[in-house]
């Protein structure tokens, strides 16, 4: 989700009202992605790196956070969404801890789409925090070395539980992947795409899932085997 500190400048306004004004378009992809039957929705909305933003801009987004979570979860409960957090979360406050837990807990047996936000989150940080735990393993004999392959790693990376990662959207026009899912999105559909994120409607989400149904996708394989595949 990105661009929202443009969006404001463009308008001549401070880059905070331009987080507040992407809280809508939060709302509308989420509403969208459940209408159109997306089975994990993943936001990337706090890197481990903007924490070096200014100390005001920091402070305001996790306001904004803990406002949003507070005022929002029931909703997500009543549309039958499971949230949880991706990321360090020993970083936050103890009340927003707080809050997040009980955000994952009220929701955990919801099952129509997952709602996965990452925050304080970086995809190295993931992979790193995979390897950990499998070390530890190893380390107090529970786990033999010659066992661990890429499927024993994705079990312990973030979103293992969900469907393997479709699509990547970026929006705010830059072209790179900024550390978010990078083991999930191997092989991944991205797109790219100028908007900035306070503009990004339901319309433009669209448009996005539509682009996605139109692409090919091979996962190593040659077009015609895929075609034959499908017949
Ligand atoms: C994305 O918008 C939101 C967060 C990272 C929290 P930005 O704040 O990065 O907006 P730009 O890139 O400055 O326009
Ligand atoms: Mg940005």
């Amino acid at each position: 989700m990105d661009g929202n500190g443009r969006w404001a400048q463009q308008q001549g306004k401070v880059r905070v009202s331009g987080h507040k004004a992407g809280v809508e378009s939060v709302r509308a992809c989420v509403t969208t992605a459940r209408k159109m039957g997306v089975k994990a929705l993943t936001l990337f909305a706090f890197s481990s790196e903007n924490w070096l933003r200014p100390e005001q801009e920091v402070s305001v987004l996790m306001d904004l956070f803990m406002y949003v979570l507070t005022k929002e979860v029931k909703r997500l409960h009543k549309n039958n969404i499971r949230f949880q957090l991706i990321g360090d979360k020993s970083r936050f406050s103890e009340k927003l801890q707080k809050q997040i837990v009980e955000a994952e807990q009220l929701t955990k047996n919801n099952d129509a789409m997952v709602l996965s936000v990452a925050a304080n989150y970086g995809g190295r940080w993931d992979i790193a925090q995979a390897t950990k735990k499998i070390a530890q393993l190893v380390a107090d004999q529970q786990l033999d070395i010659d066992s661990i392959d890429e499927k024993l790693l994705d079990q312990y990376i973030n979103l293992a539980d969900l469907p393997e990662l479709d699509m990547l959207i970026r929006t705010g026009g830059d072209y790179r992947i900024s550390n978010f899912l990078l083991w999930q999105a191997a092989y991944a559909e991205l797109y790219f795409t100028e908007t900035l994120w306070p503009d990004f409607n339901e319309v433009a989400f669209e448009r996005a899932l539509m682009s996605f149904s139109n692409r090919e996708r091979r996962f190593g394989k040659t077009g015609d085997q895929v075609k034959a595949e499908k017949t």
